[in-house]
Formats: structure tokens, sequence, C-alpha cells
């Protein structure tokens, strides 16, 4: 008798106890009436090769992959899309039939994805963008405004040469700012994001001068933890329009759930609450 397997997929990181995914996908799975799972899985960098080459067997279809393994997985994959060659990182594995493993990265789809849901009003060529931080997170997201039509970015880092750096790369539209300017960059911009981790829980205070900002500005932060970070509250309270960072989480896992579980899930009111548990 063949037995009817149910579709697993799941999130690899370390640590990984702390991770809304399985929430998430957890929530889609059943507001959809889909027989699969989604598990939070501890994964050590020595062990990932082993861990990826074992999953399919058991059943898995893809999994998520987080911190600190988006970079190295590139190497251990059969297949990389352009879009995360370009941001230079995976956060998506399809396992597909033939075994081949399939490497994409949905980061920019979903900042760009909560943007509009958040801010429906918002314009990319509305004025320039504001951008704080040089990351991983920062390529994704100077990747998705200037592909959106973004056509002038002011970047600021803590670490200048990591800003000079993607200027390098993404050219022109680039412009990068000190860092102990960063304040200023906000006087004239249409899009504010935060990508830094200042003003996370645990993390060091977002202090950057927030007294240029504008009403109508639409102020994004990508921490979501907490939901209401000082950069979001005061930006409020100056008139902009402003978009928490949980959105971007749960728009960045549409693409993947599809992928996996063959149905494009909603990001509703209803995925907010279950995630927030
Ligand atoms: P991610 O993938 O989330 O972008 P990352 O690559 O470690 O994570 O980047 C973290 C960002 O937060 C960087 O821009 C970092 O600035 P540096 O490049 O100078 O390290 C920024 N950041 C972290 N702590 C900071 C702090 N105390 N002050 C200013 N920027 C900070």
């Amino acid at each position: 008798m063949t037995e009817t397997l149910i579709p697993l997929a799941g999130v690899i990181g370390n640590p990984i106890a702390h991770s809304r995914s399985p929430r998430l996908h957890r929530h889609w799975l059943r507001t959809y009436g889909i027989a699969g799972d989604y598990m939070p899985l501890h994964v050590a960098e020595d062990d990932l090769e082993q861990v990826l080459r074992a999953l399919p067997k058991m059943g898995f279809v893809g999994v998520n992959i987080t911190i600190p393994h988006k970079v190295a997985v590139m190497e251990l994959v059969d297949h990389i899309s352009d879009r995360a060659i370009l941001i230079g990182a995976a956060n998506t594995l399809i396992f597909r039939k033939d075994g081949k493993i399939h490497a994409d990265n949905t980061d920019a789809y979903g900042f760009i994805a909560n943007l509009k849901q958040g801010a429906p009003g918002w314009q990319p060529n509305a004025g320039p963008a504001a951008v704080l931080g040089a990351g991983g997170a920062a390529r994704a997201v100077i990747i998705a405004l200037i592909e959106v039509g973004v056509t002038e970015i002011h970047l600021a880092n803590r670490t200048r040469p990591k800003a000079d750096a993607l200027k390098a790369e993404f050219g022109s539209k680039v412009h990068v700012v000190d860092w102990v300017q960063a304040g200023n960059m906000l006087d004239d911009a249409a899009t504010v994001v935060n990508t830094t981790s200042l003003g996370m829980t645990g993390a060091a205070e977002f202090r950057v001068p927030l007294d240029g900002l504008r009403p109508g500005t639409v102020v994004t932060d990508l921490v979501y933890s907490p939901l209401r970070t000082r950069l979001l509250i005061e930006a409020e309270a100056a008139g902009c329009v402003v978009v928490d960072g949980l959105g971007m989480l749960l728009h960045q896992a549409v693409p993947a759930f599809e992928r996996w579980f063959g149905l494009r899930p909603e990001v509703d009111e209803a995925t907010r609450a279950a995630v927030l548990g």
C-alpha cells in the first residue's frame, strides 16, 4: 500500500526558537485546510549540507533559511535564482521532484508588498528614499527600491565603507551620507527605511534625530519586535504614513508557501493576529 505523504516545510536557523515563521505557515495551512506541517529546525553550520540532503527524503518540500545560514546555503544548492544571486543570500529553498535544490530570495518582494499594502498611496517616484543601514537586509531593500522605480536613494551606515560598497555595486542612484548626518536625509525623503537592528528589543536604541520627518512621508522599520518602534511612533506623531516590519515577514513568506503547498495565501488581519499570538 502506498502511503500518502504529508508535505512538510520548516525554517532552518541557529538560534531558531524565537522564529515566528512556524506560527505563520501553520496558520495558513489551517486556514486553507491543507494537510501539511512547518517546523522550526535548529541546525549548526557544520551540519547544514547533510541536513539539506536528508530533508527531501523525509517528505520536506522546502525550507526557509534564516540567520546565520542565508549566505552559506548558496554554496550547497543546485540552482540559484537571479534574484538570490543579486541579493547575495537565499531565504527560501524548494526541494524539486528531480532531487535538485532550488534557492530563491523573497525578501525584496516581501518588502515592496508590505509597503504597498501598508501605504496604498505610496509612489516610488514621489521623491528620494532614505535608507538607514547597509547590511544584508539593506541590500534587499535597495534592490527592491531601484526595481520599482525609485531614482534616488540616500544611504547612511555606521560603518561607511559598507555603504560605499553598495553604492559601487548599485550605481549612481545611491548617494552615501555619513552616519552622523543620517537625520539630514529625512527632510526631502518620500520614503524612509530603517534596516539596522537599532530599536530592536535587546539591541541599542535608535537615536537618529527625527525632526526632519515631514507629514506624508512613508516610514517603515524592518524591526518588528517591538512592533511599534521609536522611529514609527515619532514618525506617526509627525504625520507620516507608517508601515511596521511584521508585514515584510508575512509577505516574504507568500511566494514560498505558494511554491510548497500550491496555493497563494492572503496576508490579512487574521494572519497578523495568528503570528502575534
Ligand atoms: P541584516 O541582515 O539584518 O541587515 P546585518 O548584515 O548584521 O543584519 O546588518 C545590521 C545593520 O545594523 C548594519 O547596517 C549595522 O551597521 P554596521 O554595518 O556599522 O555594523 C547596523 N547596526 C547594528 N548595530 C548598530 C549600532 N549600534 N549603531 C548603528 N548601526 C548599527
